[in-house]
Protein backbone atom coordinates (compact mmCIF):
# COMPACT_ATOMS: atom_id res chain seq x y z
CA UNK A 1 0.00 0.00 0.00
CA UNK A 2 2.59 2.36 -1.12
CA UNK A 3 2.22 6.63 -1.80
CA UNK A 4 0.92 7.32 1.57
CA UNK A 5 3.33 10.02 2.03
CA UNK A 6 3.41 11.86 -1.47
CA UNK A 7 -0.45 11.49 -1.15
CA UNK A 8 0.31 13.86 1.65
CA UNK A 9 2.86 15.69 0.89
CA UNK A 10 1.52 16.86 -2.61
CA UNK A 11 -1.45 18.23 -0.38
CA UNK A 12 1.10 19.68 2.10
CA UNK A 13 -0.27 17.78 4.90
CA UNK A 14 1.31 15.31 7.35
CA UNK A 15 3.04 11.94 6.57
CA UNK A 16 0.05 10.52 8.99
CA UNK A 17 -2.73 12.34 6.91
CA UNK A 18 -1.84 10.10 4.11
CA UNK A 19 -1.44 6.41 6.21
CA UNK A 20 -5.13 7.43 7.34
CA UNK A 21 -6.31 8.15 4.24
CA UNK A 22 -5.13 4.78 3.58
CA UNK A 23 -6.77 3.13 6.29
CA UNK A 24 -9.77 4.53 5.83
CA UNK A 25 -10.26 3.00 1.94
CA UNK A 26 -8.47 0.20 2.74
CA UNK A 27 -12.45 -1.11 4.43
CA UNK A 28 -13.86 -0.62 0.80
CA UNK A 29 -11.42 -2.55 -0.64
CA UNK A 30 -11.91 -5.38 1.59
CA UNK A 31 -15.57 -5.20 0.83
CA UNK A 32 -15.01 -4.83 -2.61
CA UNK A 33 -12.41 -8.03 -2.95
CA UNK A 34 -15.08 -9.92 -1.30
CA UNK A 35 -18.02 -9.38 -4.00
CA UNK A 36 -15.34 -10.08 -6.67
CA UNK A 37 -14.92 -13.34 -4.80
CA UNK A 38 -11.53 -13.24 -3.55
CA UNK A 39 -10.58 -15.63 -0.90
CA UNK A 40 -7.61 -14.23 0.43
CA UNK A 41 -6.34 -10.23 0.82
CA UNK A 42 -3.67 -9.79 1.92
CA UNK A 43 -1.98 -5.84 2.76
CA UNK A 44 1.55 -5.23 3.47
CA UNK A 45 1.01 -2.28 6.42
CA UNK A 46 4.64 -2.34 7.79
CA UNK A 47 7.44 -4.20 6.77
CA UNK A 48 10.39 -5.19 9.11
CA UNK A 49 12.73 -1.93 7.35
CA UNK A 50 9.47 0.04 8.51
CA UNK A 51 10.93 0.52 11.65
CA UNK A 52 14.21 2.77 10.35
CA UNK A 53 11.51 5.91 9.77
CA UNK A 54 11.42 9.11 12.34
CA UNK A 55 9.77 7.31 15.80
CA UNK A 56 6.25 10.06 15.33
CA UNK A 57 5.98 7.87 11.65
CA UNK A 58 6.13 4.32 13.55
CA UNK A 59 4.20 5.64 16.66
CA UNK A 60 1.57 6.91 14.84
CA UNK A 61 1.27 3.78 12.82
CA UNK A 62 1.12 1.49 15.52
CA UNK A 63 -1.44 3.96 17.10
CA UNK A 64 -3.23 3.56 13.81
CA UNK A 65 -3.55 -0.31 13.08
CA UNK A 66 -4.48 -0.47 16.74
CA UNK A 67 -7.67 2.24 16.05
CA UNK A 68 -8.09 0.27 12.86
CA UNK A 69 -8.40 -3.25 14.89
CA UNK A 70 -10.66 -2.27 17.54
CA UNK A 71 -12.96 -0.02 15.36
CA UNK A 72 -12.97 -0.84 11.80
CA UNK A 73 -13.07 -4.06 11.60
CA UNK A 74 -17.03 -4.33 12.08
CA UNK A 75 -17.91 -4.78 8.27
CA UNK A 76 -15.56 -7.27 7.92
CA UNK A 77 -16.66 -9.27 10.40
CA UNK A 78 -20.05 -8.60 9.57
CA UNK A 79 -19.58 -9.67 6.22
CA UNK A 80 -17.74 -13.08 7.80
CA UNK A 81 -14.29 -12.04 7.06
CA UNK A 82 -11.46 -13.32 8.56
CA UNK A 83 -8.41 -11.57 10.40
CA UNK A 84 -4.97 -13.23 9.60
CA UNK A 85 -1.49 -11.74 10.98
CA UNK A 86 1.46 -12.50 9.24
CA UNK A 87 4.85 -11.13 10.12
CA UNK A 88 6.95 -10.92 13.51
CA UNK A 89 4.69 -10.54 16.76
CA UNK A 90 7.86 -10.04 19.56
CA UNK A 91 8.10 -6.37 18.83
CA UNK A 92 4.48 -4.99 18.72
CA UNK A 93 3.10 -3.60 22.00
CA UNK A 94 1.13 -5.45 24.30
CA UNK A 95 -2.16 -4.04 23.39
CA UNK A 96 -1.23 -4.18 19.46
CA UNK A 97 -0.40 -7.75 20.02
CA UNK A 98 -3.71 -8.58 21.79
CA UNK A 99 -6.04 -6.22 19.33
CA UNK A 100 -4.63 -8.49 16.85
CA UNK A 101 -5.08 -11.69 18.79
CA UNK A 102 -8.27 -10.61 20.33
CA UNK A 103 -9.97 -10.46 16.04
CA UNK A 104 -8.03 -13.25 15.15
CA UNK A 105 -9.74 -15.06 17.77
CA UNK A 106 -12.95 -13.32 16.95
CA UNK A 107 -12.99 -14.15 13.58
CA UNK A 108 -11.70 -18.14 13.55
CA UNK A 109 -14.34 -19.63 12.08
CA UNK A 110 -15.34 -17.37 9.79
CA UNK A 111 -15.43 -18.66 6.09
CA UNK A 112 -15.77 -15.34 4.20
CA UNK A 113 -12.72 -13.10 2.93
CA UNK A 114 -9.25 -13.83 4.73
CA UNK A 115 -7.54 -10.03 5.66
CA UNK A 116 -4.23 -10.82 5.81
CA UNK A 117 -2.48 -8.01 7.98
CA UNK A 118 1.17 -7.94 7.42
CA UNK A 119 2.93 -6.06 10.08
CA UNK A 120 6.33 -5.93 11.03
CA UNK A 121 6.58 -8.56 8.24
CA UNK A 122 9.90 -9.44 5.85
CA UNK A 123 10.03 -12.43 3.56
CA UNK A 124 13.54 -12.54 4.56
CA UNK A 125 12.91 -13.09 8.58
CA UNK A 126 10.03 -15.22 7.41
CA UNK A 127 12.84 -17.57 5.82
CA UNK A 128 15.21 -17.25 8.95
CA UNK A 129 11.88 -17.77 11.37
CA UNK A 130 11.29 -20.94 8.71
CA UNK A 131 14.64 -22.24 9.02
CA UNK A 132 14.72 -21.52 12.78
CA UNK A 133 11.43 -23.94 13.32
CA UNK A 134 12.89 -26.59 10.84
CA UNK A 135 16.07 -27.06 13.28
CA UNK A 136 14.50 -27.00 16.22
CA UNK A 137 11.95 -29.41 14.92
CA UNK A 138 15.24 -31.74 14.52
CA UNK A 139 14.11 -32.72 10.64
CA UNK A 140 16.62 -35.19 8.91
CA UNK A 141 18.51 -33.11 6.28
CA UNK A 142 17.80 -35.30 3.21
CA UNK A 143 13.70 -35.63 4.29
CA UNK A 144 13.50 -31.19 3.84
CA UNK A 145 12.04 -30.45 0.80
CA UNK A 146 10.06 -27.39 -0.29
CA UNK A 147 7.22 -28.46 1.35
CA UNK A 148 8.81 -28.61 4.52
CA UNK A 149 9.77 -24.96 4.29
CA UNK A 150 6.02 -23.79 2.92
CA UNK A 151 4.69 -25.91 5.70
CA UNK A 152 7.03 -23.80 8.23
CA UNK A 153 6.22 -20.22 7.04
CA UNK A 154 4.05 -17.54 9.26
CA UNK A 155 0.02 -18.99 7.06
CA UNK A 156 1.03 -22.73 6.04
CA UNK A 157 -2.51 -23.28 4.98
CA UNK A 158 -2.88 -19.71 3.15
CA UNK A 159 -2.30 -20.64 -0.55
CA UNK A 160 0.60 -18.94 -2.51
CA UNK A 161 -0.41 -15.30 -3.76
CA UNK A 162 -1.84 -15.70 -7.62
CA UNK A 163 -1.75 -11.64 -7.95
CA UNK A 164 0.66 -8.91 -6.11
CA UNK A 165 -0.68 -5.72 -6.83
CA UNK A 166 1.81 -2.56 -6.02
CA UNK A 167 0.82 1.21 -5.92
CA UNK A 168 2.77 4.40 -6.54
CA UNK A 169 4.76 3.47 -9.41
CA UNK A 170 7.42 1.49 -7.58
CA UNK A 171 8.43 -0.87 -9.56
CA UNK A 172 10.08 -3.67 -6.90
CA UNK A 173 8.51 -5.95 -4.38
CA UNK A 174 10.40 -5.56 -1.45
CA UNK A 175 10.40 -8.32 0.37
CA UNK A 176 6.63 -9.17 0.22
CA UNK A 177 5.35 -13.03 0.21
CA UNK A 178 9.34 -13.65 -0.92
CA UNK A 179 8.95 -17.39 -0.99
CA UNK A 180 5.23 -17.31 -1.73
CA UNK A 181 5.48 -15.04 -4.91
CA UNK A 182 7.39 -17.05 -6.81
CA UNK A 183 4.56 -17.93 -9.70
CA UNK A 184 2.72 -15.05 -8.83
CA UNK A 185 1.46 -12.27 -11.46
CA UNK A 186 2.57 -8.98 -10.78
CA UNK A 187 0.81 -6.04 -11.24
CA UNK A 188 2.14 -2.40 -11.20
CA UNK A 189 0.12 0.86 -11.24
CA UNK A 190 1.03 4.75 -10.94
CA UNK A 191 -2.17 5.20 -8.60
CA UNK A 192 -1.17 6.35 -4.60
CA UNK A 193 -3.09 4.13 -2.26
CA UNK A 194 -5.09 6.77 -0.92
CA UNK A 195 -6.14 7.17 -4.44
CA UNK A 196 -6.84 3.10 -5.05
CA UNK A 197 -10.78 2.57 -5.67
CA UNK A 198 -12.54 -0.82 -6.14
CA UNK A 199 -12.37 0.25 -10.30
CA UNK A 200 -8.41 0.11 -9.79
CA UNK A 201 -9.01 -3.11 -8.47
CA UNK A 202 -11.15 -4.47 -10.97
CA UNK A 203 -8.46 -2.97 -13.37
CA UNK A 204 -5.76 -4.99 -11.78
CA UNK A 205 -7.48 -8.28 -11.99
CA UNK A 206 -9.17 -7.94 -15.46
CA UNK A 207 -5.32 -7.68 -16.49
CA UNK A 208 -4.01 -10.51 -14.33
CA UNK A 209 -7.28 -12.15 -16.08
CA UNK A 210 -5.64 -11.85 -19.03
CA UNK A 211 -2.61 -13.19 -18.44
CA UNK A 212 -1.27 -16.58 -19.58
CA UNK A 213 -0.13 -17.73 -16.62
CA UNK A 214 1.73 -21.27 -17.65
CA UNK A 215 4.21 -21.72 -14.55
CA UNK A 216 7.12 -22.82 -16.47
CA UNK A 217 5.20 -25.07 -18.85
CA UNK A 218 3.75 -25.16 -22.65
CA UNK A 219 0.30 -24.18 -23.41
CA UNK A 220 -1.15 -27.08 -24.92
CA UNK A 221 -2.13 -25.79 -28.42
CA UNK A 222 1.91 -24.84 -28.66
CA UNK A 223 2.45 -28.15 -29.19
C1 LIG B 1 3.98 2.96 2.39
O1 LIG B 1 3.78 4.24 1.78
C2 LIG B 1 2.95 2.76 3.38
C3 LIG B 1 3.17 2.36 4.66
C4 LIG B 1 4.51 2.10 5.20
C5 LIG B 1 2.05 2.22 5.60
C6 LIG B 1 0.85 1.51 5.06
C7 LIG B 1 -0.22 1.64 6.05
C8 LIG B 1 -1.48 1.97 5.76
C9 LIG B 1 -2.03 2.17 4.40
C10 LIG B 1 -2.38 2.15 6.91
C11 LIG B 1 -3.55 1.25 6.83
C12 LIG B 1 -3.34 -0.10 7.27
C13 LIG B 1 -4.08 -0.70 8.19
C14 LIG B 1 -4.00 -2.14 8.31
C15 LIG B 1 -4.96 0.03 9.10
P1 LIG B 1 4.83 5.38 2.04
O2 LIG B 1 4.49 6.07 3.30
O3 LIG B 1 6.21 4.81 1.99
O4 LIG B 1 4.56 6.33 0.83
P2 LIG B 1 5.63 7.23 0.08
O5 LIG B 1 6.51 6.27 -0.68
O6 LIG B 1 4.78 8.07 -0.83
O7 LIG B 1 6.37 8.03 1.10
Amino acid sequence: MDGNGRWASRRALPRLAGHRRGAEILEGIVEHAGELGIQYLSVYAFSTENWKRASEEVSGLMSLFEYYLKNKLERLKSNHGRLRFAGRRDRLSRSLLEAVENFENETREETGIQLILCVDYGGRQELVDAVKKIIASGAEIDSIDENTISQSLYLPDVPDPDLIIRTSGELRTSNFWLWESAYSELYFTDTLWPDFSGRSLDEAVAAYAARDRRKGGVRVEQY
